[in-house]
């Protein structure tokens, strides 16, 4: 069976320092046994299958059984499952490749050109030399004989040539040939491919988008192109069952492929290692291209083609929504498979064009979807898609509207676009609405403190949209009295009375009768993990431990409560499954198998030891070259949140925690740790929130992370604005808060008697992860004082906070009790 190249690498973690000496707990051993879940890899293998997307298709495919192909291009070897760090860094037995899929899969492939790719790629094994980051972006290819294309090209009659790309985690995708473009080699061999065969298919393994324009030179030479994205183990499978016609292709994109990478707006800003302006502000993805630059669009988002034909028609469309906020719009939409042959599943999309107004809109909004099951040649079946326009509203942070800080509707008609992408969605429905609504007023929070320029919109002459710019409004609320106001009042302290966290479970005690015996020291440890990575309290190579980090903590019932990356897989010493990547995921549009698959993955947790899976990354792709893309979902926030929520459902499904991250604005990794984001509030509330906000309502996740970077000057891990306004106070958050790996240092500037920990517990980020100190030198297995020292100062935390934090925590445990309880048992 082939090996993962991508677990060959040396360094599997960040450097770690010795563990301390902590009495090992974990009843878990070192797991040993490679033996998988088959029906997890079977759910894995369709996800990965509905998620390839399908750009392009003359008829070349599907290959079929009676077809003989050459396969060109060593990564049908080396094949890139996965990207690179944390999110993918996982001990798998197993990883298909393309060849060996293909095979499978009961294609004719031509075994000279297949002896030939084996024999080289064996001699000249990828080399992953280097650190932490400085994974290879692609693998150099085979020098490619004009005679071996050509003498192929009389045995075979189908050409596929496959291209592969990987980034990571601090390691972006580049503008350079190997990273976003195609090497000189990859050309020549497109070039000599294409030249001798009549039919040629392209299959791109990669995490990121990548350039694509040279696909129009070849023209009709390529026949077919499918963007396979990294679907894990069984991902290559996947992609040779697609290939074979053993699996219809029905992946969209959830990013928008543009001609060129200077088309994105994010370009002029993208990779400046210190600030990071979010100058496109709401126009991200297609929210920019549809509205302007629709012919700077390759491919556009929510696009890919099936092998199977669909006619969609809107049966119904109605709504109340002209005179009331909460009245759904209904769409349903009869979708009928007219193809002869084939059977395929088909997703509508449906989009709002917000009219314009004093705030700039984009000329479309994503507002639902949703997908058939596999409808045979001739059979239909109805979808009914709802939404609210609330759900669609414009953030006023400026005041234009007259409504500062609110949600609103402006006046006029929304349009209703329904499709199968967002560039052939037509209209079926107008909603006017005749007078400004506000749909929901907030407070203003996380808003800018830099001025910058911000893109907007107006219209030319002949009414057509041209971009236009206007200063970013700035933070006016005074921090210092928010916190103020928010204090939490103390529970007298009692000392020990002997109750543990299981009377409180069983009902005999309140969380709070417990939490009124911790001292301040024990309320400091629940504050932070256990100091290292690989933490001896839990299974071996977990991530880290938090809750019951001291014996004093344990005697009282707290137990350790052991991480795990996450997104692709568990990252543990032990053999586990790697998963779709989330692009991959969320390419499939279908939330209900990427639900059923992550309550798969809940069980490897339990069986595993993990507690809190560290997943699902949630970021935005605000930009293609982000390292970490292909553990996020999309360039749009509502398939960001469903996708989120549908991990987060399953994973708690089974009763452990999943965590979804990076909270918030994590979208480039170069200097990831210093780097700050400068962020309107809203593009904030309306992009790179509203997936974490969506997921919040609809799954309730029981941990979330925050990022590592700075949003509007702040790092996130002491953004009370973002953590304690937003995410508790508006959205009603009450599970635990953990910060990303370690945190930068730094004293809270309205409270200098606050410091680091202390700083952040204000911030109700609940749990330092791990919990040892980070110096210049690196991570470092004690833990800081920080928070008992401020305790001890005037106008420095209080004991409330502290035990605000420690309910947080102990809430996680509770939930978790049944879980924790088993193993215990067991
Ligand atoms: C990553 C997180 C990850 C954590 C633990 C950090 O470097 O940003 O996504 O969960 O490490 O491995």
């Amino acid at each position: 069976m082939p090996t993962n190249p991508a677990t060959e690498s040396g360094d599997r973690s960040h450097a770690q320092p010795p563990v301390e000496s902590v009495a090992q707990i974990s009843a878990l051993l070192l797991d040993t046994d490679p033996t998988l879940d088959p029906e997890l890899a079977r759910v894995a293998r369709q996800a990965a299958a509905e998620g390839v997307v399908l750009l392009r298709n003359d008829g070349v495919l599907p290959l079929g059984a009676e077809r003989s192909v050459a396969v060109f291009g060593r990564v049908q070897i080396d094949w890139f499952a996965v990207g690179y760090g944390s999110g993918g860094d996982v001990k798998v037995p197993y990883v298909w490749n393309l060849l060996a899929g293909l095979r499978d899969a009961g294609v004719q492939v031509d075994g000279e050109v297949a002896d030939h790719y084996a024999a080289w790629t064996a001699a000249n094994r990828p080399s992953y030399e280097g650190t932490w980051g400085q994974w290879p972006h692609h693998f150099p290819e085979m020098p490619l004989d004009a005679d071996v294309v050509a003498s192929a090209a009389t045995r075979a009659d189908t050409a596929v040539v496959v291209i592969g790309r990987a980034a990571g985690e601090a390691r972006e995708s580049v503008r350079e040939p190997g990273s976003f473009y195609l090497t000189d080699d990859e050309r020549t061999m497109l070039d000599l491919v294409t030249a001798s065969f009549a039919r040629t298919v392209v299959v791109i393994d990669a995490g990121n988008v990548m350039d694509l324009s040279w696909l129009d030179g070849y023209g009709e030479r390529i026949g077919a192109v499918l963007y396979a994205w990294q679907g894990g183990m069984e991902g290559a499978r996947a992609v040779a069952a697609v290939l074979a016609g053993e699996i219809a292709p029905s992946g969209k994109l959830t990013d928008t492929i543009a001609l060129s990478y200077e088309d994105y707006p994010s370009a002029p800003y993208f990779g400046d290692p210190d600030v990071n302006v979010y100058a496109e502000d709401v126009f991200v993805g297609y929210r920019y291209f549809e509205t302007f630059a629709q012919d700077r669009v390759q491919f556009p988002f929510g696009f890919g083609l099936g092998y199977a034909a669909f006619d969609v028609t809107v049966v119904e469309a109605t709504t109340d929504a002209a005179t009331s906020d909460a009245a759904p719009v209904r769409v349903t939409v009869e979708v009928r498979n007219t193809d002869a042959t084939f059977s395929g599943k088909e997703t509508v999309q449906a989009y709002v064009a917000a009219p314009d107004g004093r705030l700039g809109k984009p000329a479309r909004s994503l507002a639902a979807f949703a997908k058939t099951r596999l409808l045979a040649p001739g059979e239909s079946e109805r979808l009914t898609l709802e939404f609210r326009l609330a759900d669609v509203a414009s953030y006023d942070d400026s005041g234009v509207t007259g409504h500062r800080s609110a949600f609103v509707l402006e006046p006029g008609d929304h349009g209703v676009f329904v499709g199968t992408d967002v560039r052939s969605a037509s209209l079926a429905l107008t909603v006017p609405i005749d007078d400004l609504r506000v749909v929901r007023q907030v407070a203003e929070a996380a808003a800018a403190r830099e001025p910058f320029s911000r893109m907007t919109l107006a219209r030319d002459a002949s009414g057509a949209a041209v971009v236009a710019w206007e200063d970013v409004p700035l933070a006016a609320v005074d921090r210092r009295e928010r916190v103020l106001a928010g204090l939490p009042a103390e529970i007298p302290m009692t000392g020990d009375r002997g109750i543990t966290l299981d009377d409180v479970a069983g009902g005999t005690a309140t969380l709070d009768d417990f939490i009124a015996q911790l001292t301040a020291e024990e309320l400091s440890l629940l504050a932070r993990g256990d100091v290292t990575m690989h933490s001896p309290l839990g299974a071996p190579g977990n991530a880290g431990v938090l809750g019951g980090v001291s014996e004093s903590l344990r005697a009282k019932g707290v137990p350790p409560i052991t991480t795990t990356d996450g997104p692709s897989g568990l990252r543990l010493s032990a053999y586990a499954s790697l998963l779709p990547s989330g692009t991959a995921l969320a390419s499939t549009w279908n939330a209900p198998l990427v639900r059923e698959l992550a309550a798969l993955h809940g069980q490897e947790m339990l069986q595993k030891g993990s507690d809190v899976l560290l997943s699902p990354g949630m970021n935005i792709h605000r930009d293609p070259l982000c390292g970490r893309n292909f553990e996020y979902f999309s360039e749009d926030p509502l398939v960001t949140g469903r996708f989120g929520a549908a991990i987060v459902q399953g994973v708690q499904s089974v009763g452990v925690s999943a965590c979804p991250k990076h909270f918030a604005a994590n979208n480039q990794e170069t200097n990831r740790t210093r780097n700050d984001s400068r962020v309107s509030e809203r593009a904030l509330r309306e992009i790179y929130l509203r997936g974490f906000e969506l997921c919040v309502a609809e799954a309730e996740p029981r941990t979330i992370m925050t990022s590592y970077n700075k949003v509007n000057g702040v790092w996130s891990h002491y953004h009370h604005d973002l953590v304690t306004t937003i995410l508790r106070d508006e959205w009603g958050y009450t599970g635990c808060v953990i910060t990303d790996w370690w945190m930068e240092d730094a004293v809270d500037p309205d409270f200098p008697a606050l410091e680091d920990n202390a700083y952040r517990v204000r911030a109700q980020v609940d749990v330092l992860m791990p919990g040892g100190v980070k110096t210049a030198d690196g991570p470092q297995a004690y833990a800081d004082e920080t928070i008992l020292q401020s305790l001890a100062r005037p106008d420095g935390l209080t004991i409330g906070e502290l035990q605000r934090g420690a309910r947080n925590v102990l809430g996680l445990a509770l939930a978790l009790a049944p879980v924790l309880g088993r193993r215990t048992d067991a």
